[in-house]
C-alpha cells in the first residue's frame, strides 16, 4: 500500500489517500486545540503517544466485537484505516459530570451519571459543535434512523468496555467522544480515541490525566498522557 496525497487536515491529525481506495492512513500531529481551535500549541511527542494510543484501544474494542476502522501501525505518527463516510455528529458518553455539561446544566463537577448520558453533537467548529438530537439527524439527512441507533448502541459498548479498562489501570472514564462512519453498509467506529478526545481521572485522587490539562493550563499535558498509556499497558518504546 502505498501513501498518496493529503485529502484533509484537521485540528490534530492529517489524513492521506493511498492507492487502495478503501484505506486511508492517519497522521497524528503533535498540535493540539481547545475551544474549538480557540487555543493552540504544539506539544512535542503527543501525535506519536496519541497514535499508540489509538492502536492499543481501537484493538481491545475489536476485540470485544466492535468493529473499528483501524487497520495497522504504519510508523510513529501514522496508522492505516479503514476509509469511511463519516456522519457529520460527535457521540458523546457521560458516566461523571465535567465540562460542558455543568457549564449548562449548573451541575457540580464529580458528580456521578446514573445512568450514563450520551449526547448528540454536530461536528462544526464554527458554529462551536451545537448539541443537536435525533430530530435534527433525521431531518437534515445526516445519518438515517439505524444509523442513529447503530452509534448510540456501539457509543454505549465502548462504554462498557473502556470503564472496566481504565478501572483496571486505576482511571475514571469521565466521559469520552466517538466519530462514526459507514463502510460498505455497515457503521463503524471511525476517528480516535486518545486522551485528546475523552476526560480519565485517577480513581483515588481524581488528578485530571486528560486534554483538561491543556484547556486548563494545568501543565505536564503529554506526561499526563504517557502515564495513562503507561498503566494501560500501551507500547510506547522508540517514543
Ligand atoms: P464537553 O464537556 O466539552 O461537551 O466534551 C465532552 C467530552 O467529549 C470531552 O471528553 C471532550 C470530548 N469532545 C471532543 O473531544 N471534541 C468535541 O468537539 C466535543 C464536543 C467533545
Ligand atoms: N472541541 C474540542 C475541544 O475543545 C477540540 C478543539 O476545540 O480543538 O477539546
Amino acid at each position: 500500500m502505498q501513501k498518496k496525497q493529503e485529502l484533509y487536515a484537521g485540528k490534530a491529525k492529517s489524513v492521506f489517500l493511498t492507492d487502495d481506495a478503501d484505506r486511508l492512513v492517519l497522521h497524528f500531529r503533535n498540535d493540539t486545540t481547545a475551544f474549538d481551535g480557540e487555543k493552540k500549541a504544539q506539544l512535542e511527542r503527543k501525535g506519536a503517544i496519541n497514535n499508540r494510543f489509538n492502536a492499543f484501544i481501537m484493538t481491545r474494542l475489536a476485540e470485544h466485537g466492535i468493529e473499528t476502522h483501524f487497520e495497522k501501525l504504519l510508523g510513529p505518527n501514522e496508522s492505516v484505516v479503514k476509509r469511511l463516510t463519516m456522519f457529520p455528529v460527535e457521540c458523546v458518553v457521560r458516566n461523571i459530570a465535567a465540562g460542558s455539561i455543568c457549564k449548562r446544566l449548573g451541575i457540580q463537577e464529580g458528580i456521578d451519571l446514573n445512568p450514563p448520558t450520551f449526547e448528540f453533537f454536530l461536528k462544526n467548529d464554527a458554529l462551536h459543535d451545537p448539541m443537536i438530537n435525533e430530530y435534527h439527524i433525521r431531518a437534515f439527512g445526516w445519518a438515517a434512523d439505524a444509523e442513529v441507533a447503530r452509534m448510540k448502541e456501539l457509543t454505549f459498548k465502548v462504554n462498557d468496555v473502556l470503564k472496566r479498562l481504565f478501572m483496571a489501570a486505576g482511571l475514571l472514564l469521565v466521559d469520552y467522544k466517538l466519530e462514526f462512519g459507514a463502510f460498505h453498509g455497515r457503521v463503524l467506529l471511525g476517528d480516535e480515541f486518545t486522551p485528546d478526545g475523552c476526560r480519565l481521572w485517577d480513581s483515588n485522587t481524581r488528578k485530571k490525566l486528560d486534554k483538561d490539562r491543556f484547556r486548563q493550563g494545568l501543565g505536564g499535558v503529554v506526561e499526563a498522557y504517557e502515564e495513562v498509556a503507561q498503566r494501560l499497558g500501551v507500547d510506547l518504546s522508540g517514543i
